[in-house]
């Protein structure tokens, strides 16, 4: 057996500067690890609750009280318990706080200490990859590259949330981050020659922030920069979208303020078709807003066999919700955020019901997240599709793009592309 030896907890910063919870787990072996939580921006209704605390400290941000209740709720409870296989951890964090979404200890209280404990656990196998694959080549995932960014990572100036680029022509990762990291480079050339500055705007998630004149502009530049990157639009690099369109449905509308129009579900909908008909898009991430399943249905039906359509805020990474888009037929792709769920192995039962409907996976970061890399090993241990972590500037982004290159240089591994290419 080994046991869960000590858990202490912190409070630290985000890559925005807010504060966020950090644990350490020590494990009777010797192994230890750390976590820290991510947090979400354009954040969905349903995801997991965030306890924060209110008063001036960090303008109300601060963890103390997630913090206070790892070490005097959840640590009394965990310490000396069997983590050899830290799903039973996880299932005793949920009967610790069995309101929705752990309102009562905090989503990122329980789940920093979900993660510690299977980081440490991966420690005797090498990684937190090995731990969840231990045997055969591991998958590393399509890069999603974020290249121009708008709504709540960019001021708003664009309404939609990210045009990232999918380098799918590529037939390994370390080629795929090349080309990704190239795109965005040419597109910054272009954003300067067009006269919006040298110093262009680098937003939450490393991603350039511009005040371009329409939502379909950001598909233009970046269809351009793949051109100047000497690539083929469509052949070796396609675009991906994330309309986070929670952000800007207000009383029923899609408010598209860059451009002053207001438009219901079947004028979005028909407005994403027309940027389909114009542009290689393959993936497109909540193209409507979080409860608005009849839209979602209607997307599904009119666009479902041309695109993926993603959901994030849809699903929060719940499987329940997941079971309903299913049902419903209301998305074919599902987008996993371990700290929406709280979790890891609720974050991977929502997975894993998604793949078992034969719907695209695509694990992925926040807004808000830190130097830690444990996301790609939870990707490729649990062979997802696709990784969608922001662009290739800001090191909370590069942490990650770093340790796919380092898996790609080191262990034995099966490149998701040319695109697509699954172990399964
Ligand atoms: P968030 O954005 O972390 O701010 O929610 C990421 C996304 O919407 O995919
Ligand atoms: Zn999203």
């Amino acid at each position: 057996m080994t046991a869960i030896q000590t858990i202490a907890a912190w409070e630290a910063l985000d890559s925005r500067g807010t504060p966020t919870v950090a644990v350490a787990v020590t494990l009777s072996d010797g192994s230890r690890a750390t976590a820290l939580a991510p947090s979400g921006a354009s954040a969905g209704s349903h995801e997991a609750r965030e306890l924060r605390d209110g008063g001036t400290r960090y303008r109300g941000a601060g963890v103390r009280r997630a913090v206070a209740n790892i070490t005097e709720r959840i640590a009394p409870s965990l310490i000396g318990r069997d983590a050899g296989d830290p799903t039973d951890i996880d299932a005793a964090l949920e009967g610790l706080d069995r309101s929705a979404g752990f309102s009562e200890l905090g989503g990122n209280a329980v789940l920093a200490v979900s993660l510690a404990t299977w980081r440490a656990a991966g420690r005797q196998h090498g990684s937190l990859a090995r731990l969840l694959q231990p045997i055969g080549p591991l998958l590393l995932p399509m890069p999603m590259v974020n290249v121009v960014s708008g709504g709540a990572h960019a001021g708003r100036l664009i309404d939609i949330q990210d045009v990232l680029v999918v380098p799918h022509g590529a037939s390994d990762a370390t080629t795929a981050i090349e080309w990704a990291a190239r795109v965005r480079q040419e597109a910054a050339s272009i954003a300067v020659e067009a006269g919006y500055g040298e110093a262009v705007l680098v937003a939450d998630e490393g991603g350039l922030g511009l005040p371009l004149s329409s939502n379909r502009a950001a598909l233009r530049l970046v269809v351009d920069a793949i051109e100047r990157a000497g690539l083929e639009p469509g052949r070796d690099a396609s675009l991906a979208l994330d309309l986070a369109a929670t952000e800007f449905w207000h009383d029923g509308v899609y408010d598209l303020a860059s451009e002053g129009r207001q438009l219901d579900s079947a004028a979005l909908i028909e407005e994403v078709a027309g940027w389909l008909d114009e542009f290689p898009v393959v993936s497109v991430e909540d193209i409507l807003a979080e409860d608005d399943w009849s839209g979602w249905v209607r997307a599904t039906r009119e666009l479902g066999d041309r695109v993926r359509l993603v959901g994030d805020d849809l699903f929060v990474t719940n499987r329940d919700r997941v079971d309903r888009g299913i049902a419903e037929d209301a998305a074919n792709a599902v987008l996993v955020k371990v700290n929406q769920r709280g979790t890891v192995s609720g974050a991977f039962a929502a997975l894993e019901r998604a793949r078992s409907a034969g719907w695209e996976t695509i694990v992925s970061a926040r807004s808000g997240d830190t130097e830690q890399s444990w996301l790609v090993d939870l990707a490729v241990g649990w062979s997802a599709g696709q990784i969608k972590v922001g662009s290739t500037h800001r090191s909370e982004r590069t942490a990650k793009w770093n340790r796919m290159l380092e898996l790609e240089a080191t262990e034995k591994t099966v490149f998701a592309g040319p695109w697509p290419r699954t172990l399964r």
